[in-house]
Formats: structure tokens, sequence, C-alpha cells
């Protein structure tokens, strides 16, 4: 197949393009580097250009007949979305309204987009179903859902445009072999930060709030592997060519670990005894977010590889060391 993938030289993008290169599939990846990187595209074609530009869209979607199009190019860090929201409604909800006329501009009719659990908000009990009502709490989950929407909304009006929407949940680690990693210099990802104190990057780190109603009073997440998160878009794109309707799925493992569990797995892999500090609660956190993820499992056949906090850390431990 013929694929167009925004935002392929990022984090989760570069572990799709890499998978999808190497299953034999033709890839042309459009980026702005802005936070990704140019070594980071293996296996495809890297354009550089804007998301924002539908002149530019219309010209890379002519060169060849496209079988699907997705969707990563976005701006993700949730605290900047509080202290600068338009940047967020901008880049991810009107760029994103950009593509989708574009798509149907130059028929391409399935589109799979990276949404994530931050459209849950803060919800009872902190397990997420799809139909869990959605209540984000800040720009960067409103953009994102307001993209959920205007998808919805174009598949109900355009009866063969469909769409995947994945919810993420935590994506962490590497590329098992390797090839790909995280590489975003303001990265709040967790295992991320704690990969980097546990090998000097930085002094220390922070836990915020150690007095949550959970069992060792830190939050818990549900951390999925970038890999696992990779074949997840492979059965999304041959669900969607096979005649699969519209829908929405949450992308996690089904349980979680707290942070402490997190920071002693870093620990214990790296032989490293960091230093962590204790901070005050962040606004904004769930106790927990976890993803129920039966819908996924029996309706796409996803079957996960890398359930193992052990294994997910030493991968991104491993990339973290490599990295330049
Ligand atoms: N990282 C997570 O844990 C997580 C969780 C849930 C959802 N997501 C979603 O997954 C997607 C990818 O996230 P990531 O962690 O790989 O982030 P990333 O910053 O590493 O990747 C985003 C990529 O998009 C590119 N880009 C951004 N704006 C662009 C534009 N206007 N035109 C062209 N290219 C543009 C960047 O250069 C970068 O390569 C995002 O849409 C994000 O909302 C991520």
């Amino acid at each position: 197949m013929n694929i167009l993938v925004t935002g392929g030289a990022g984090y989760i993008g570069s572990h799709i393009v890499l998978l999808l290169g190497k299953l034999g599939h033709d890839v042309t990846v459009i980026d702005n580097l802005s936070t990704g990187r140019r070594e980071s595209v293996i296996g495809a074609e890297l354009i550089v250009g804007e998301v924002a530009d539908s002149a530019f869209l219309d010209k890379v979607m002519n060169t060849k007949k496209f079988d699907a199009c997705v969707h990563f190019a976005g701006s993700i860090i949730v605290p900047e979305s509080v202290t600068n929201p338009t940047k967020y409604y901008d880049n991810n909800t009107v760029n994103s309204l950009n593509l989708i006329q574009a798509c149907l501009r130059n028929k391409i009719s399935k589109f799979l987009f990276s949404s994530t659990a931050a459209v849950y908000g803060i919800p009872v009990g902190g397990e997420c179903l799809e139909s869990t009502p959605v209540m984000p709490i800040n720009p960067y989950g409103k953009s994102k859902l307001m993209t959920e929407w205007m998808l919805e909304d174009t598949a109900a009006a355009h009866k063969d445009f469909n769409y995947v929407a994945l919810r993420y949940f935590n994506v962490a680690g590497g590329n098992v072999e390797g090839l790909v990693g995280q590489c975003s210099p303001f990265s709040t990802h967790l295992i991320k930060i704690a990969c980097e104190t546990a090998l000097g990057k930085r002094k220390s780190m922070s836990v915020f709030g150690d007095d949550y109603k959970t069992p060792d009073g830190t939050c818990i997440r549900d951390y999925i592997h970038t890999d696992d998160l990779a074949q997840a878009h492979i059965d999304s794109i041959e669900y969607l060519v096979a005649g699969g309707k519209s829908d929405i799925f949450n992308c996690g493992y089904g349980h979680g670990y707290s942070v402490n569990d997190v920071l002693e797995t870093v620990k214990k892999v790296s032989g490293v005894d960091f230093e962590v500090t204790k901070g005050p609660r962040r606004e904004g956190d769930a106790p927990n977010l976890i993803a129920v993820s039966d819908k996924i499992r029996k309706t796409l056949g996803w079957k996960p590889k890398y359930d193992d906090l052990s294994l997910i850390v030493r991968t991104a431990l491993d990339w973290e060391r490599n990295l330049k």
C-alpha cells in the first residue's frame, strides 16, 4: 500500500514508519521537523513541509494514489498547552482540519488519527472504556477531542470516508532493535525523565504527589510499548482498507504501574540509585488512568507482545544511552 504519514519523524510516528516499511509498504512522510528528526525516518521518503500548508499537501497527495493517511503531527506538551492554548488549537485542531480537507479533495478515504487518553480527563475510578464520558481538562486534550469530532462528522457526511482514532495511554520505551526512540528535548514522559536521571543527564527528578488514594500514594498509569502501539496502527490500517467502519479504540494494556513502581524498575534495570525528590501534586493529574482495551483486541485482533515494564524500561534506557 501507499501510506501517507504526517509527523513520521517524531517519537511515535517513526516507529510506525519503520514497521510499515518492514512490511513492504511504500511510505511518504510529511514533517516540519519542529520536534522530529530527519534520521528517525527509516525506510521511507521524507518530505519536509507543513500540515498547515494546503497547497503543499495537495502537491504531495498528487504524487501517487495513497491508500491511507496516518496523522501523528501535532504538539504534545500538556503544561505548554495550558500557558499557550492557541498554539495547540492551531497545530492540533486547525491543522488537522486542513489535513482532513486535503484528504477529501484528493480522495484519500482512510484516515488514522493519534488521539489520547487526555480526552477522558479525570475519569471516575480511573478505568476508561471508549464509552466513558469525554471530559478533557486541558487545551491539549480538548484540541485532540475536537479533531475526533471533526472526523466523526466528516465520516457521517461522506459515506466513503472512514477513520480510526486511537486513544493512546502512556506511550513508553523504544524500538526493541534500538533503531528509533524518543528524542523530544522537552519531554514530560516519566520513563524518559527517569532514564535521563539514571544516566546522569539530569541531577535529580521529582515525584509529583505521594498522597493519592492508590496503594503506594503515587499516580498509576497504563504504559504501552511503542512497538505494540505500532502494531495497533498496522491493524487499524488493515481494518480500514478491508472496509471497516469508523471507530475509536483505546491503546493500553489494561493495567498500570505507579510512579514508584516505574522508578524502582528504572533503578533496578540501570543499576543506579539516582536522587528522587518529593514535589507537590500537579494540577490535573488523575490518580489512576487505565485503558480498558478489550475492544481493540476483539475488533482489530491486536495482540501486544511487550507488556513488560522491565522490557519497556530497558529499551528506553538503551535508546537514551546512545542518544546524541
Ligand atoms: N507521546 C505520547 O505519550 C502520546 C500520547 C497520546 C497521544 N499522542 C499523540 O501522538 C502524536 C505523536 O506524538 P509524539 O510523542 O510522537 O510527538 P513528537 O513531537 O515526537 O512528534 C510529532 C511530529 O510531528 C511533527 N510536526 C508537528 N507539527 C507539525 C506540522 N504542523 N506540520 C508537519 N509536521 C509537524 C514534528 O516535527 C514531529 O516529528 C501526537 O499527535 C500526540 O498528540 C502522544
